[in-house]
């Protein structure tokens, strides 16, 4: 069964065909991050209407010479406007070639970029779905049935490190600069804070430790004025942030895939990239920790083109009517799409 799949909650517009679950025929990202760079953020307008002018040419391109059975395309949660231009290009699609619809949530699409890096693997595993939105641990007992276990009671993990990225000066998104940037410094040189939330042993806080650098680098200011960047050690900031973060993610994630007694994990979602976060759980899980290569770990299509295989195989086909929401929970079966 070969899948037309469309991505477009957030600052990426992507088109993938994907062929029974677990291969890529073909796909493409154009990202907008340019666009919103200029404001430190995305900004929801401008991404809906970038959307809206990639889509149409992106899709004619990567569907082109594949024959489609069935289009899918992620429809919670996210950016509402950008949501409802990718799924409303799907439904027109899916009208005009007769086709089925099928919807997908977000963070199971993030899930299934491990089904395409590794053919032989299959649920049950713990899954940690870190990105720039979300922070969530969820005990995966099948391709369409999991449980949030764990996960952030404030910042996500990639905005604590975008935001410290904009305090640093490394521009927007900064995540992937901080980590370069923390590659020549000394880990544990700043003694960042690694917040415990109190009798939730599998949830993380990250608002803390932001602070915390945002309140140094603002000390600095305060006491060398303009020269601050020359009296401060920034590879070592960025290395000891970094450590922090990584430490909270590994410990939770390790102790949740204990606690709930699952053998595999899988790592994904665009904070996955990070290299000390995926060295720090190869090294407590060994071959146990599954994380799909840095190309499908930010948002892509062919994450939701994978997902929607299975979600296909439970029923889970949709009216023309579908919606699309800001917000809804993984567990759950969204509205219109597996029953
Ligand atoms: O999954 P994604 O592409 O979009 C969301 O659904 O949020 O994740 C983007 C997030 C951003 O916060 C970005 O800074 C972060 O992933 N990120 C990284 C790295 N590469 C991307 N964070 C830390 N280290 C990296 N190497
Ligand atoms: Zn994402």
């Amino acid at each position: 069964m070969n899948i037309l799949a469309f991505e477009t909650s957030c600052d990426e517009t992507a088109v993938a065909v994907v062929r029974d679950g677990r291969t890529v025929l073909s796909g493409a990202v154009l990202s907008q991050t340019d666009l919103h760079a200029l404001y430190g953020g995305v900004v929801p307008e401008i991404a809906s209407r970038s959307h809206l002018e990639a889509i149409t040419p992106l899709a004619a391109k990567v569907a082109a010479g594949h024959a489609i059975d069935a289009v899918a395309a992620t429809a919670a949660p996210g950016l509402i406007g950008a949501l409802l231009v990718g799924l409303n290009f799907a439904k027109g699609y899916a009208m005009a070639a007769g086709l089925p619809l099928i919807p997908v949530h977000h963070i199971r699409g993030h899930i299934a970029a491990a089904y395409l890096a590794e053919p032989e693997l299959e649920p049950p595993f713990l899954a940690a779905v870190v990105s720039g939105g979300h922070t969530l641990l969820l005990a995966v007992s099948g391709y369409t049935e999991m449980e949030v276990v764990g996960g952030t009671r404030d910042d996500a993990a990639g905005e604590a490190f975008d935001k410290a990225a904009r305090v640093l000066g490394l521009g927007y998104p900064g995540g992937a600069a901080l980590s370069r940037l923390a590659g020549g410094g000394d880990p544990n040189r700043y003694p960042f804070p690694r917040a415990a939330v109190k009798d939730s042993p599998f949830d993380m806080s990250f608002s803390g430790v932001k602070t915390a650098l945002i309140n140094l680098i603002h000390n600095a200011g305060q006491l060398y004025g303009d020269d601050w960047k020359n009296q401060t050690d920034l590879p070592s900031v960025a290395a000891s942030f970094q450590n922090a973060v990584v430490s909270v993610l590994t410990d939770r994630i390790c102790a949740a895939a204990e606690a709930f007694r699952f053998q595999n994990v899988v790592l994904a979602g665009g904070v996955a990239a990070n290299q000390a976060l995926r060295d720090s759980l190869r090294e407590r899980l060994g071959e146990n920790i599954h994380i799909p290569p840095v190309y499908l770990c930010g948002d892509n299509a062919a994450m939701i083109g994978s997902q929607a295989f299975y979600e296909a195989g439970k029923g889970g086909f949709a009216p023309l009517s579908q919606n699309a929401y800001a917000t809804f929970p993984p567990g759950r079966g969204l509205p219109g799409g597996v029953p």
